[in-house]
């Protein structure tokens, strides 16, 4: 699909993600040659002073956040040509016409909204009065409300003016180069797909574990929480990719179709289950990498009394004949020894076993999808150890591809790469649809309103291990282990 020229009006370019992600992404995607030559971007800021000074910014955090060896003069110049910044108040109807003018007359707008959703309905109603709103895709940044009811405003206040096939939810996610690459593994490999169910996979775990603590961002994230922030959109899309059927073609509908299946069929964890199902955390003082880090009730601007977790690992199940009987461990937290996101699919031991005892512990196969860092898939096999002094001595290896190795000489491209492109191109399917979002806070806000009927705090981790001990009991009880914890 050829990538037309179009213009980006970029809300809340000032912002932290349009300064670390998007703008470096757009240049990425300038220097790869995939942006129109006349595609142009307008930064929209709700502060105001000189474009030059706020071109300026964007300029330094460029050269801040894209790598040394893909920055060069000839793409930065060009890149500065497409730009331009306009100062307006987001929330002001009059501040439309002043847009429009800007624009001029535009073929293909994108309107990408980096500011927070409670400003979604004022920015489409002023593009609507302001005749913008007729070839525009806008593009909206999680999170999408706060629970179902706030999600469904939010929805609702956007449809008035865009139909659903010119709404682009993102999920960063789903831009990843593995995440995409599940959908290659599960259906263009027929020894995966006759696998893919209760008969042979015993059981699932997702991690998405992060080094960071809040990031400054203490007032945001206390409101939302690690359930929230990370298990509500990042980790229920993961295991929608992993536990869907197979779409009968590759159009974003179909893979949303089967993707709205699996939040379907999510069993709801009742308030007396949640004690033995879910475990949230909150990390206090510790250390990373040999550094002492603050507790987050004594990080920056913190409310010391806040209950808010900073860790969920939960066993979720969902109930339809592939699944069933198929746990699904999914944790993530923040400040854990390592910054990592791996799906790991446990197969079943084989039905008759004929080597020696003490070796059964062993016998199984892993398929390791790593997200982040290193992504690869590694897929665990059984062996026979080498030598005429062993007998028939079994060792676990991987057979191993390793996206780094195998394509040494590429560079992995950022999930916000893949996503503008993919606005650009007009291609929906790495974008979540109206009805998953629903379906995904309606299995949250149920945990949630459980917790607050329970009314409990989280339970203390120290920052730098792998969460509150409870997390290794809610998956032992099963007889398992999360994989690989160090
Ligand atoms: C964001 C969350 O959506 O994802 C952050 O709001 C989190 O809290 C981030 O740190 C993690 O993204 P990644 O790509 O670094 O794993």
């Amino acid at each position: 699909q050829s990538i037309e020229a179009c213009t980006l009006a970029l809300f809340g370019a000032s912002g932290d993600l349009a300064l670390r992600k998007l703008f470096p992404a757009l240049y990425q995607l300038d220097q790869a040659g995939l942006l129109h030559a006349d595609t142009r971007i307008l930064a929209l800021g709700r502060e105001s002073g000189e474009p030059q000074q706020h071109l300026a910014v964007i300029d330094q955090h460029l050269r801040l956040h894209v790598a040394a060896d893909d920055l060069d003069d000839a793409t930065l110049q060009r890149f500065s040509a497409r730009l331009d910044y306009l100062s307006m108040d987001f929330l002001s109807a009059e501040a439309y016409p002043a847009l429009a003018d800007k624009l001029g007359r535009v073929e293909q707008l994108i309107a990408y909204f980096a500011t927070p959703a409670s400003v979604y309905g004022a920015i489409c109603s002023g593009l609507a009065h302001s005749g913008l709103a007729e070839r525009t895709r806008v593009v909206l940044e999680k999170p999408i409300g706060h629970d179902l009811a706030s999600s469904l405003a939010v929805n609702d206040a956007v449809a008035r003016y865009f139909p659903e096939s010119r709404i682009y939810r993102i999920d960063h996610y789903l831009g990843k180069e593995t995440v995409q690459n599940l959908i290659a593994l599960r259906f263009a490999n027929s020894l995966f797909e006759s696998q893919w169910n209760q008969h042979h996979i015993s059981h699932v775990e997702i991690t998405v574990a992060e080094q960071v603590g809040i990031e400054g961002r203490w007032g945001y994230f206390d409101q939302a929480g690690q359930l929230r922030d990370m298990i509500q959109n990042h980790l229920l899309q993961l295991l929608c990719l992993v536990a869907m059927d197979p779409p009968s073609d590759l159009s974003a509908d179909s893979i949303r179709d089967e993707k709205v299946k699996v939040l379907k069929a999510l069993a709801p964890i009742t308030a007396e289950q949640l004690g033995q199902q879910v475990v949230r955390g909150q990390y206090v003082a510790g250390s990373i990498k040999g550094k002492a880090v603050p507790g987050y009730l004594e990080e920056d601007n913190a409310n010391a009394q806040s209950h808010t977790e900073t860790f969920v690992a939960l066993r979720a199940e969902i109930r339809n004949w592939r699944w069933s009987g198929v746990p699904f461990y999914l944790r993530t937290g923040k400040r854990m020894p390592q910054k990592l996101s791996q799906i790991v699919i446990h197969f079943k031991e084989p039905p008759h076993y004929i080597f020696a005892p003490e070796q059964r512990p062993l016998i199984s196969n892993r398929l390791i999808i790593r997200l982040q860092p290193d992504e690869g898939i590694s897929l665990q096999v059984m062996t026979k150890e080498q030598g005429l002094d062993k007998g028939m001595q079994l060792r676990s290896g991987p057979l191993q591809l390793s996206f780094s190795d195998t394509y040494r000489s590429m560079r992995i491209p950022d999930a916000y790469e893949r996503l503008l492109l993919e606005v650009m191109k007009g291609n929906q399917n790495l974008f979540v649809r109206k009805d998953e979002i629903e379906y995904a806070w309606q299995w949250c806000d149920q945990l949630i309103a459980g917790w607050q009927r329970q009314g409990s705090a989280p339970k203390p981790y120290a920052a730098g291990t792998w969460g509150p001990a409870a997390s290794i009991a809610l998956i032992t009880r099963d007889g398992k282990d999360w994989y690989g914890d160090l």
